[in-house]
């Protein structure tokens, strides 16, 4: 990677700084030394200009709306290729042979089981709790229960718990779905799929025989590969930065899961269909238009937006794709998708969305086939973080392999009171 500097002038002296390049993207100014040489801080809230890390896994490019998992397109992989071939690829770096993938798959499946104890730890939530409140708690017990993978110097527990984390992410997910729903929960068949897996224990019950419908195991398949990994988003960066403390990785997944569950982050899919719904129809389309547009109306098109995308998010392009796919061999015609689509039309070609760069993102559709698939609002933000879950891992790993990594500590810009005496109640 060539490298140049760059100089910064400040207080009548002037500082270089490296300028590095990365295999493609924007260059990055070293500026680990900046305060040092400057007694100055960079300031930067949102990180809107600042790279946390050095990464190999994933790249997006927000102008030109590509994103790229280990160099190969997100739309060749939904297309071609399997969550389980997706998830080693994060991982490992490449794409599995055919007995790799097969190894891989019967690792992971042989870890879908939790321990029979975990059940109990359900029963302490009420029946309404929150999926995403159950699956916070209840991954982060997880290192109660699998004390024997906490140890991050050990690779060999680190390689077990990654494995531990991805296969049981479902399990737990669906047991979240069955606890909501008042149903027993549904141990794991091993002769299914990832997604078939998952659907099973979410959908079936012991009165009757249940089959997996290969179109919505498909359909899931998809969903969980556009969802997997996103560079260095607000849930990635906070499974990093409990990382960087020495925390295990149940601990840095669960605080992943809790950041996710924002509304402008993972929580936007679950807060898109709500809001598609209190639209209902397309004649009350502009209505909501014009509330986006309002800067006095803290009403935002949820599904609509991104940090980095600047174009079309592929991921919605594909989502669509799919949600018009199961709808259509489902023989199910939600009104909303109608909705959606009128919505996503009137938004791009309204200027104040065309000059903001607003389009859909990942959000905008997946709840339309979630739905149609049977799922409740409430666990819509649930299989985000399953799917997300390979990336969190793939970037711990990652993180704490990196020769660079120190503990993560920002620093601020002050400007509370300065120092001044204590006054006693009496004297105040
Ligand atoms: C995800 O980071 C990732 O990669 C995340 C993610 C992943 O895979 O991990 O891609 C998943 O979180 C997708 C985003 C899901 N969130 C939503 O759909 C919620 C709605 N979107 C917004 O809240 C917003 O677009 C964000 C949070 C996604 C991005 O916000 P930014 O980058 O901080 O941009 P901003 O808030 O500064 O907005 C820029 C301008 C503002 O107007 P001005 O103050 O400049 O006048 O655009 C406006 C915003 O008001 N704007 C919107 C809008 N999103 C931004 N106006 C109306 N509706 C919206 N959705």
């Amino acid at each position: 990677m060539a490298d140049s500097s760059a100089k910064l002038e400040i207080g009548g002296n002037t500082h270089d700084y490296a300028v590095k390049d990365g295999s493609v993207g924007p260059q990055v100014i070293d500026i680990r030394k900046l305060y040092a040489d400057t007694g100055a801080f960079t300031y930067d809230p949102g990180f809107t200009s600042t790279a946390s890390c050095e990464s190999g896994i994933t790249y997006i490019d927000g102008d030109k709306g590509v994103l790229l998992h280990r160099g190969y397109p997100i739309d060749q992989l939904a297309e071609q290729s399997s969550f389980m071939e997706v998830a080693y690829l994060l991982l490992r770096g490449e794409l599995p042979g055919k007995d790799e993938l097969a190894e891989f798959k019967t690792t992971i499946t042989r870890h879908t089981m939790v321990h029979e104890q975990l059940t109990t730890f359900f029963r302490g939530f009420r029946r309404d709790a929150h999926p995403m409140a159950i699956l916070v708690g209840v991954v982060g017990a997880l290192s109660a229960f699998y004390h024997d993978s906490t140890d991050i110097s050990s690779p060999e527990q680190r390689r077990i718990a990654s494995h531990r984390l991805i296969a049981k992410i479902p399990t737990i997910a669906a047991m979240a779905y069955k606890y909501s729903v008042g149903q027993p929960f549904v141990y794991p068949d091993n002769n299914l799929s990832y997604a078939g897996n998952f659907l099973k224990m979410t959908f079936a019950v012991p009165a009757e025989e249940y089959v997996v419908d290969p179109v919505i195991e498909d359909a899931m398949d998809k969903i969980f590969i556009l969802h997997a990994d996103h560079e260095q988003n607000a849930s990635t960066s906070t499974v990093r930065l409990a990382g960087s403390s020495g925390a295990n990785p149940f601990a840095c997944v669960a605080a992943g899961i809790a950041c996710l569950w924002g509304p402008a982050h993972g929580g936007a899919n679950e807060a898109c269909l709500n809001m598609l719904r209190e639209i209902g129809t397309v004649d009350r389309i502009p209505e909501f238009i014009a509330r986006a547009k309002n800067k006095d109306d803290p009403f935002r098109l949820m599904g609509f937006g991104h940090r980095v995308y600047k174009n079309y998010d592929p991921r919605a392009t594909v989502m669509q794709k799919v949600a018009k796919d199961v709808l259509e061999k489902m023989g199910v015609s939600d009104p909303i998708f109608d909705v959606a689509k009128e919505l996503e039309h009137i938004a791009l070609n309204d200027p104040y969305f065309v000059e903001k760069k607003l389009y859909p993102n990942v959000d905008f559709y997946s709840g339309i086939i979630l739905s149609a698939i049977g799922f409740p609002t409430t666990m819509f933000t649930v299989l985000f973080a399953l799917a997300r879950t390979v990336g969190w891992v793939a970037q711990w790993n990652e993180m704490i392999t990196d020769p660079a990594q120190k503990i993560g500590r920002p620093r601020q810009l002050y400007t509370g009171p300065t120092q001044r005496d204590y006054t006693p109640v009496e004297k105040r």
